[in-house]
């Protein structure tokens, strides 16, 4: 895979997905959505991938928020086809992806950088990260989903209060209200996120997907959670990985899931 704006290394089952625009603090432009998508399209068709790291280049950001020299004389309609088209290339893209991805938020993460990391399935955090969602400061809400996955994260209250003060919080406090699962150095947010990847890949990968499915259904308008949850339980005793678990168990041994 060959990108002009984002890095994507694998190292066995894993992959990483690095943006690449540290001198712009890695703002998203719509070369680097269109990539992402690509990217992550492609690495849902890899068989040997298993989970995915989300993280930006350098030391100061994540993501510092859309590219806002790029919106910046927009028209109503260009505005809304903006979020539309985002929305649908990539960020409901990565929270509906059939394996987990998982945000490394290693500085900044506003307006769009957050709603980026808010679309993955989990967030860690390093202790120089400051997140919010900043767009009220510059006449506009987020676009990104922003309004629907930070009520869903943190609360519809504190998810107000975030919005309408524009704030940046430090990576303690998102921490303390759910927007991040761990908080860690710099230096060990990387090794965080591949070992949390590796916790996971210990796992069944089919039965992953129907977690990620029934949890997500919760989320989605006219689905019922517990239907979808039924159905995947259901699915699940159809697979190799299930017959591998329960023998492994009952045979006293560790279950080396084939992934079907
Ligand atoms: N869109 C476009 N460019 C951005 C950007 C964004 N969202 N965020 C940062 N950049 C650019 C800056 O314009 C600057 O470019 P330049 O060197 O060519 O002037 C470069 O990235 C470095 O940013 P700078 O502002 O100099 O860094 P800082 O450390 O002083 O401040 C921030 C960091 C994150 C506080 C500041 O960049 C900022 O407020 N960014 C916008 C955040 C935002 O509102 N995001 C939501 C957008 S919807």
């Amino acid at each position: 895979m060959k990108f002009d704006t984002i890095l994507v290394a694998k190292n066995n089952a894993l992959a990483q997905i690095t943006i690449n625009r540290p001198k712009k603090l890695n703002a998203l432009n719509s070369a680097i959505i269109h990539e992402l998508s690509e990217a992550f399209k492609v690495l849902e068709e890899d068989k040997n991938i298993k989970v995915i790291i989300l993280t930006g280049a350098g030391d100061k950001a994540f993501v510092a928020g859309a590219d806002i020299s790029e919106f910046a004389h927009f028209s109503v309609d260009e505005g809304g086809s903006l979020a539309r088209k985002g929305q649908e290339i990539l960020f409901n893209l990565i929270e509906n992806l059939s394996k987990p991805v998982i945000a490394a938020i290693n500085g900044f993460a506003l307006g769009g950088g957050l709603e980026l990391a808010m679309a993955c399935h989990f967030r860690i955090a390093s202790d120089n990260a400051k997140m919010g969602l900043p767009e009220v400061s510059l006449g506009v809400i987020p676009g990104y989903g922003g309004t629907q996955r930070l009520p869903q994260l943190v609360g519809k209250g504190k998810a107000m209060e975030l919005i309408m003060t524009a704030s940046m919080i430090p990576a303690d406090d998102a921490k303390n209200c759910g927007l991040v699962n761990h908080v860690t150095t710099l230096e060990e947010l990387l090794p965080l996120a591949e070992k949390l990847a590796s916790k996971i890949m210990r796992n069944s990968s089919v039965a992953i997907t129907g977690a990620i499915k029934a949890i997500n259904a919760n989320f989605k308008d006219g689905v019922n959670g517990f239907d979808t949850e039924i159905e995947e339980f259901g699915t699940c005793f159809g697979t190799q990985d299930f017959k591998e678990g329960t023998t492994a168990f009952l045979e006293k041994r560790k279950a080396n899931f084939p992934g079907n």
